[in-house]
């Protein structure tokens, strides 16, 4: 049954029919109690916040420490995106490959409207409008979501620019992406609701690339709910960029000025919770004269080729969803000013007078913590505090070292890409790969142990081309493929990277020191890319000497050097041989440039360490 309110409230008088008919139909299908049209203003924001704290959802943090900040805990079957839930619904398998999950649109659309019908029940619908990108960017892109959390709404207000400047443009240039969000947990009348409403059991995240829209069911988590995020931002967007000829990717975007005043930017994919965000707010060491690094972006990147024939890339997302445990004062202390208020803190641990603890946030926790499943939590049980993959939102405007043109609707010019995963053995520091087509075999061939934040078991080596395995909206060789053509009608590309943090030693401790040192690497990369450094050849690419480096003010010596960097050929047959596997699953698309490319690098690997130029330089 229609309830007499809808739409009533803050009825909606724009001029766009199609949108206001679209939120009418779903409105009737879904049946919430009310909708509510968000303007994004601050008082609608303290509105909702004040909602959910009524609701136990939210709880309001001590103003002292964490000023207009709030807590809250998932329900425990909902704390990370779920993969083996998520769909890409293209009109053929084909095209959504074999590293997605895909059914029927048409079944699919049958399953969903089996769902939805009357999910809103109790609830009050929203309608967020939302830009992806500053607000009237050539290359910013619109979206509506249809959500029935105000977690969500609240979320959505830190991570997208939404409300009525998004809205405005919509109704003046018509096209968006449809998104519809529901918890999935209607309310009969009088029911008590939960604290994370959620359906526990069924979720689906579901995609419709050749739509455009986007349906999620069941989950109020993270990337599963804001549907800006991963799902429009990455999914829909790449099958997009494939079609309209620019890029959607897992990076983050980062300005390095050198002593000297010289401004680069460059670009990072590294898999989830594999320091995108540290990376992105690096503070350099003091002994290497006064580089600094400015934050554009830290999770997402939107690539375009510029009228000067360089690639522009624009941060869709206007706050960060960063990973809570491990941020501290000395590993990231700008994510730490960044999230001092104005935040929301998802499956930390809270104490009785409204602080906030993780892992790794201090040496000693402070007493008497309630646990992220809000239970007393008793610090010799082994269990952490907070969630491992616990996260905060926060505004990327309190970043202190946000780069000034991060919110410029032509974006920065990209130098150099870098792609990292997290592996404690076999592939060294930093390389650069020999050319663009290189490159791309590099970024699709990279690997990394699992974590919290993807789906697996944690530790195992996956593949994950391009730190996109989870958010490619379409056939993972096409993908290859349209990378491979992008940089074919580039003048001058960017030059690729590969690097990795996570090398182990012997007795399993990282074997570089990372964070800050980080810039020590990017030194070299930048001065690499703008052809002022040098290098010698490996089998796999070329890679900095010793002598390369700038190490004014750390004690790291040739021997760790060579620890680090060293290319073991036993394991990196080994490490080949893997890439077949990648390989033989997506065969039918694959572009047979790699074929070679793998052969190339196994011959070189085949010769004998000796006469490879860095072991030369060794001798
Ligand atoms: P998503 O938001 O999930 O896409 O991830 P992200 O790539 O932004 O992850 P984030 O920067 O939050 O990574 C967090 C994890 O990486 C924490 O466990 C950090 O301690 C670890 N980390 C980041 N940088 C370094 C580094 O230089 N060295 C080491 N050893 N760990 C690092
Ligand atoms: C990731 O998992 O890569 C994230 C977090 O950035 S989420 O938005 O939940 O996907
Ligand atoms: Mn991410």
């Amino acid at each position: 049954m229609v309830k007499e309110n809808i739409l009533s409230q803050k009825n909606y008088l724009g001029t766009h029919q199609e949108l206001g008919e679209w939120v009418k139909r779903i409105a009737e299908f879904c049946q919430p109690d009310q909708v509510h049209w968000c303007d994004g203003s601050e008082q609608e924001y303290q509105t909702l916040c004040e909602k959910l704290v009524e609701k136990g959802t939210f709880i309001r943090l001590n103003p002292e420490k964490w000023p207009n900040s709030f807590a809250c805990f998932s329900d425990p079957s909902d704390v990370a995106r779920v993969e083996d839930r998520t769909y890409i619904c293209s009109r053929t398998k084909d095209d959504a490959g074999p590293t997605n999950n895909w059914m029927d649109p048409k079944e699919m659309k049958a399953v969903l409207e089996g769902l939805l019908k009357g999910s809103m029940r109790g609830r009050t619908m929203y309608v967020i409008p939302y830009c992806m990108g500053p607000v009237g960017s050539p290359y910013s892109r619109y979206g509506v979501e249809l959500t029935d959390s105000e977690y969500v709404v609240t979320n959505m207000r830190i991570m997208t620019r939404m409300g009525s400047a998004a809205l405005e443009h919509i109704e003046q240039h018509g096209d968006y992406v449809k998104c519809i969000h529901t918890v999935g947990a209607p309310l009969e009348p009088g029911q008590e609701d939960q604290k994370w409403p959620c359906n526990p059991t069924v979720k689906y995240i579901v995609h419709f690339p050749e739509d455009h829209s986007i349906v999620s069911y069941g989950s109020g988590y993270g990337g599963n709910a804001l549907l800006g995020k991963k799902c429009f931002a990455l999914r829909i967007a790449s099958a997009m960029s494939r079609d309209q000829g620019w890029l959607a990717e897992h990076m983050l975007i980062l300005g390095a000025e050198s002593p000297e005043g010289e401004k680069s930017y460059v670009a990072a994919a590294f898999p989830s919770a594999c320091g995108k965000t540290n990376f992105a707010m690096l503070i350099p060491p003091d002994s290497m004269g006064g580089w600094k690094i400015t934050t554009v972006g830290d999770d997402i990147a939107w690539i375009f080729k510029g009228d000067d024939g360089r690639l522009h890339a624009i941060n869709p997302e206007s706050g960060y969803f960063g990973v809570a445990p491990g941020t501290n004062a000395k590993t990231n202390p700008n994510a730490m000013e960044s999230i001092k208020g104005n935040s929301i803190f998802t499956n930390v641990g809270v104490t009785a007078d409204g602080d906030i603890w993780w892992e790794g946030m201090t040496k000693t926790p402070p007493a008497n913590l309630i646990d992220w499943k809000g239970q007393p939590w008793d610090p010799a049980s082994g269990k952490p505090a907070a969630h491992p993959n616990a996260r905060f939102t926060a505004p990327a405007t309190q970043n202190p070292v946000l780069d000034p043109e991060w919110d410029n609707p032509s974006g920065v010019p990209i130098t150099a890409f870098i792609f990292g995963g997290r592996r404690s053995t076999t592939v060294p520091l930093v390389y650069q790969s020999f050319n663009w087509s290189f490159g791309v075999y590099l970024a699709a061939t990279m690997g990394s142990e699992m974590t919290a934040a993807a789906f697996g078991e944690i530790g195992k080596v996956r593949r994950d081309p391009f730190a996109m395995l989870p958010f490619a909206g379409y056939h993972m060789a096409d993908y290859f493929n349209h990378w491979l053509q992008f940089g074919r009608d580039l003048p001058n590309p960017p030059r690729i990277f590969s690097v990795n943090w996570f090398r182990k030693d012997e007795n399993g401790n990282f074997a570089w020191p990372g964070f800050g040192e980080n810039m020590r690497v990017l030194k070299w990369i930048i001065q690499r890319a703008k052809g002022r450094s040098s290098a010698v050849e490996s089998p796999i690419g070329w890679m900095p000497r010793y002598k390369d480096m700038d190490w004014t003010g750390l004690e790291f010596s040739q021997d760790d050097f060579t620890h680090i960097m060293s290319v073991d050929r036993e394991l990196w047959k080994k490490e080949v041989l893997a890439h077949e596997e990648l390989f033989a699953q997506l065969y039918d698309k694959l572009p047979k440039e790699f074929l070679f490319m793998r052969e190339l690098l196994l011959s070189g690997l085949w010769r004998s360490p000796e006469s490879w130029g860095m072991a030369a330089e060794r001798i």
